[in-house]
C-alpha cells in the first residue's frame, strides 16, 4: 500500500540498457524520478529520448537493468507474469502510443476486456459502464464497429476508454492526442482534468503544448536523463541536449538568511536561484544600492555581472541556487555555441 507522504511512483537511479551491433546503449541513464499522487505529470522529449521507454518502466512492461522502481507500494518488476497482469489490470490504465486495441473485437468488447480480466464490476453493469465511457470519448455512435472500421483518431479514443474502465488510481498515457482532431482532443485533455480532480494520479507523454500547460509539471527527458528543471525553467528556449550539459554541470550552493558574499572575491558562472530570496548590492556614493533581487528559477550569468562588480549578495531569505564555477561555464559557452548574450537575454522570458 502507498504510505501517506511517501511518493506514488518512484524510480531510483533506474538504468535501461539495450542490446545494439555496438554493444549496449543505455537508453535511461540513472534516473531518479518520485511522483506524488495526485499529480498530473508530462514527459517530453525528442523521438529517441526514453519517453516511452521510461512508461514501460512504471508500467511493468519491461523491467529496469538496474535500479528500483515502486509504483503504489509495489515493485512491478520483481511480480511474476501473472501477478503483473492481475496488479496492472487494477492498479493503471495504459493509454499505448499505438492504441493495441484487439482487432477481432469490436470497441464495445475491447472497453470491457479489462473489466472481464480482473473481475471488475458485475457483469451486468460492464457493457453500461462502456458505452458510458466510450460515450464520454465521443465514440458513443460507434460502439459496435471493429477497431479497423474507424479513423486513427477514433482508435486512440476508445484506447483511452479503455484505460479507464476499471476506474484506476494511475493513467499511464503515451501520446494520447497525437491523432485527435481538435474538439476531440479538447475532451479528452477535459477528461484527463477530471481524473486528476478526482484524485488519480495521471502521467503523459506528449508533444501537445497544450496538454503540458495543463499539467503540473514536466519531465524534461533528453537522450535518457531528466532535464534539471530549473535549468529548462530559467533558459526556456535552449536546445535540449545543451539544457542537458548545463544538468550535468551544476552544483547546489547555500546561503542562510542574512549572510553575505563579495563578488570578487566570490566568483560564479552561473547561478540559478530554486530557492529563497537572494539581494544584489552595488556600491553607490554613500553605501550601496540595490542593483536587483533574485527569486526562484531567476539566474546570473556572470557576463551578466561583470559590468556591476563589485557586488554584494545577501540572502533575504534562507537560500539555494544551483551553480556552475567560472571556469566550466566559460568553456560550456565556448564549446556549446551559446552566446553570453542569447543565454542571458532568453532567461528574462
Ligand atoms: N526493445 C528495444 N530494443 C532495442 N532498442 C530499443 C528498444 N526499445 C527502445 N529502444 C531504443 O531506445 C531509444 C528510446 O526509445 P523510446 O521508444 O523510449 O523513445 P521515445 O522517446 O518514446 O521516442 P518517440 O517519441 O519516437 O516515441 C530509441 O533509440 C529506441 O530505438
Ligand atoms: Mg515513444
Amino acid at each position: 500500500m502507498n504510505t501517506a507522504g511517501a511518493p506514488y511512483i518512484s524510480l531510483q537511479d533506474v538504468v535501461k540498457t539495450f542490446p545494439a551491433p555496438g554493444g549496449e546503449v543505455a537508453v535511461l541513464k540513472h534516473i531518479h524520478l518520485n511522483i506524488q499522487p495526485g499529480e498530473y505529470i508530462s514527459i517530453v522529449g525528442k523521438s529517441g529520448s526514453g519517453k516511452s521507454t521510461l512508461l514501460n518502466m512504471i508500467t511493468g512492461i519491461d523491467h529496469p537493468t538496474s535500479g528500483t522502481v515502486t509504483v503504489a507500494g509495489t515493485q512491478p518488476h520483481r511480480l511474476s507474469e501473472s501477478q503483473l497482469a492481475a496488479w496492472r489490470g487494477v492498479t493503471i490504465g495504459i493509454v499505448f502510443q499505438f492504441f493495441q486495441l484487439l482487432p477481432m473485437l469490436s470497441l464495445l468488447e475491447n472497453v470491457m476486456l479489462p473489466m472481464d480480466f480482473c473481475n471488475r464490476y458485475s457483469p451486468a453493469e460492464r457493457e453500461g459502464r462502456a458505452r458510458a465511457l466510450l460515450e464520454q470519448v465521443g465514440l458513443g455512435d460507434l460502439v459496435d464497429k471493429l477497431p479497423g472500421a474507424v479513423s486513427g483518431g477514433q482508435q486512440q479514443a476508445a484506447a483511452i476508454a479503455r484505460a479507464l474502465a476499471n476506474d484506476p488510481p494511475l493513467i499511464v498515457a503515451d501520446e494520447p492526442t497525437g491523432n485527435l482532431d481538435e474538439r476531440t482532443a479538447e475532451g479528452v485533455l477535459a477528461l484527463f482534468d477530471e481524473l486528476v480532480a478526482r484524485g488519480k494520479t495521471v502521467v503523459i507523454v506528449t508533444h501537445d503544448p497544450a496538454l503540458v500547460k495543463r499539467t503540473q509539471r514536466t519531465i524534461l527527458l533528453s537522450d535518457g536523463e531528466i532535464i534539471h528543471p530549473l535549468i529548462a525553467r530559467a533558459f526556456p528556449h535552449l536546445p535540449h541536449p545543451q539544457l542537458l550539459q548545463l544538468t550535468h554541470l551544476v552544483r547546489p550552493h547555500s546561503l542562510s538568511r542574512g549572510e553575505s558574499l563579495s563578488l570578487p572575491p566570490y566568483a560564479t558562472g552561473l547561478l540559478v536561484l530554486t530557492q529563497g530570496k537572494l539581494a544584489l548590492w552595488k556600491p553607490a556614493r554613500r553605501g550601496e544600492t540595490l542593483w536587483k533581487e533574485l527569486h526562484p528559477s531567476q539566474a546570473l550569468t556572470a557576463q551578466e555581472i561583470a559590468p556591476h562588480l563589485p557586488l554584494r549578495l545577501q540572502a533575504l531569505e534562507d537560500c539555494v541556487w544551483l551553480e556552475i564555477p567560472p571556469e566550466a561555464w566559460e568553456s560550456w559557452l565556448a564549446q556549446s555555441g551559446a552566446r553570453a548574450s542569447f543565454v542571458s537575454t532568453e532567461k528574462q522570458a
